[in-house]
């Protein structure tokens, strides 16, 4: 296994939409490999999730994995999740307003808004078929890895600007209004 370099805003290569997996694709196993290399690179920079645009390869997979996560505490765990072509479908018109950041914008955190309830349809490493409906904060980290399969970054999705914050200055000045927003959407989503 290994961790490869991820790409950083102003990259082009962020910018492609990625092309979907075929399953005698995804059974190859450099294929496996890749994912495997995907799931290391996510855990080596503590990332929530990790995208293939991110690394440089144009493929519609990507990694989600909370557990107990130093970079975003307030997260609620997710089990280590593999998605290839990943279909978002939101499932009413209930928003809310996160805060994210990313391992291609180093440094920077930003105001979104993203759907709270969404159902995923999506194959898992080996071709099988899933769905799974997901809530709250967990749905907008959904939304956010698979937007980058789609060319775009949490940067094109922030409405005002003003939200926009290093990670000192968003700890300083932004951190306890977010968390008591968290916990408002933890209780009414359950996630
Ligand atoms: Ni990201």
């Amino acid at each position: 296994m290994a961790v490869l370099p991820i790409l950083h805003v102003g990259h082009p290569n962020l910018r492609l939409t990625a092309r979907e997996v075929t399953r005698e694709e995804l059974a190859l196993p450099e294929t496996q490999a890749f994912i495997d290399d995907l799931v290391e690179t996510m855990h080596h920079a503590n990332g929530a999730g990790l995208a293939a645009t991110q690394v440089d390869r144009p493929l519609r997979i990507c990694a989600i994995e909370v557990k107990d996560n130093p970079r975003y505490p307030y997260k609620p765990n997710i089990p280590l999740t593999i998605l290839v072509n990943p279909v978002l479908e939101p499932l009413g018109d209930d928003t809310f307003d996160n805060e994210e950041g990313c391992l291609s914008v180093p440094n920077l955190r930003g105001g979104v808004r993203r759907f709270a309830e969404l159902r995923v349809t999506s194959w898992d490493r080996h071709g099988a078929t899933e769905q799974r409906i997901v809530r709250g904060i967990t749905a907008g980290t959904f939304q956010h890895e698979v937007d980058h399969l789609d060319g775009k970054l949490f940067l094109d999705r922030v409405e005002d600007p003003r939200t926009l914050a290093t990670w000192d200055q968003w700890k300083a000045h932004r951190e306890t209004a977010f968390i008591e927003r968290v916990r408002a959407v933890v209780a009414r989503y359950g996630s």
